[in-house]
């Protein structure tokens, strides 16, 4: 199988990110997308990739762009609108699809829509790599699997600190785009978030501290219901982060580091809980589009080694030895904490 990863949406603000990530990997980027000028300008950037240039309303241009391609990575969202056309060219061409979506009702879709394309059982589709739903999905997967009595739970919370959210464009974009009532999971089942959205305190660790946090579920619900069997899954969000984005006035993220980072930081942590026992995991670090990109560079790196547990439509969490994936991000992506005995 050729190594190659293409990169759909390269030229957006994660995109970038992503091919950065893929080179450092060790992995050779094709930079992909809709517009030849910003892919030209990003080629620039990027002496020595390949570019080939795609539309999701021209199924032979993706076709073409896929051909050859061992994992196909989807960083153009609103993810609605590219997730299957390029989920769809990736498996009829026998590559991996990963895409980066927070959309729950994008990672639904390429689940159900890859089950409709007959079986392709050689590949692995895996939705929502990416900060908002696989990073929730392999802390909890990684407090939980391969302990005795922790295959069933009873309870997953999921809280997301963040001091700011500089949201970008694309951001803003799909923000507007994805109207659909938001899921959460409750008696085992997929049902609408309450309204009004429940508030409560969270004790983040240091620096965030003890924050107003809301109810508001992403992708990471969709993927851990995939394979979690929980009673009950939330996620909370902190406040100030939704004002943030509700706030028209709020700018883009700003590079302050060598990398490319923002100064925004976050913690997202996990409760499991199994009757009365509880155990808590926590990722810390800076830039929630930034980190993005080594969590599905260190997916695309794996899927090509062929360090994987389950092909097909599958979670991050069914897909990659969840407690081996985040040390492998850690700490230069990533500070873990797990907090229980034994
Ligand atoms: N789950 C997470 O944690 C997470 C993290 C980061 C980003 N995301 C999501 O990833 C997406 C991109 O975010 P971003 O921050 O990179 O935004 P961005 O800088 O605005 O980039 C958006 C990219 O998507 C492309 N695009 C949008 N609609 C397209 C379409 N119909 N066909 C082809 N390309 C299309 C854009 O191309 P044009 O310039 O040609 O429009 C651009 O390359 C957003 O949906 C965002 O919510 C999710």
């Amino acid at each position: 199988m050729d190594a190659n990863v293409l990169v759909y949406g390269a030229y957006g603000h994660t995109g970038r990110f992503a091919v950065a990530a893929m080179l450092r990997q060790g992995l050779t980027p094709v930079l992909s997308g809709r517009d030849p000028a910003r892919l030209a300008a990003l080629a620039g950037q990027f002496p020595g990739l390949e570019v080939r240039q795609a539309a999701v309303s021209d199924s032979r241009s993706l076709s073409a762009a896929v051909r050859g391609a061992s994992v196909v990575v989807n960083c153009a969202g609103p993810f609605l609108d590219t997730a299957i056309p390029v989920m769809t060219a990736a498996v009829r061409a026998g590559a991996h699809y990963l895409d980066i979506t927070a959309e729950q009702p994008a990672a639904q879709e390429v689940y159900r829509a890859y089950g409709q394309l007959g079986a392709r059982p050689d590949v692995a589709v895996i939705p929502a790599m990416a900060f908002y739903g696989g990073l929730p999905d392999l802390l909890a997967t990684a407090a939980t699997a391969g302990t005795a009595g922790w295959g069933a739970v009873d309870e997953v919370t999921v809280a997301i600190g963040l001091d700011r959210w500089w949201p970008t464009e694309g951001t803003r974009i799909t923000g507007r785009r994805n109207t659909a009532t938001r899921l959460v999971v409750d008696g085992g089942h997929l049902v609408p978030v309450a309204q009004p959205a429940p508030l409560r305190d969270w004790e983040f660790p240091a620096p965030l501290g003890r924050r107003a946090v809301t109810g508001l579920p992403f992708s990471e619900i969709v993927v851990l219901a995939r394979h979690l069997g929980a009673q009950r899954i939330g996620t909370y969000l902190s406040a100030a982060a939704l004002e943030d984005i509700h706030d028209p006035a709020t700018p883009a993220p700003e590079a302050v580091d060598a990398q490319g980072r923002s100064a925004q930081r976050f913690a997202v942590d996990v409760v499991v809980r199994r009757g009365t026992e509880e155990r808590r995991i926590t990722a810390a670090g800076r830039d929630i589009y930034a980190v993005t990109a080594p969590l599905v560079a260190e997916a695309a790196r794996r899927l090509i080694d062929g360090r994987v547990k389950a092909l097909g439509a599958v979670a991050p969490g069914e897909a990659f030895d969840a407690a081996d994936f985040l040390d492998a991000l850690s700490p230069d992506h990533l500070t873990i904490s797990r907090h229980w005995a034994g």
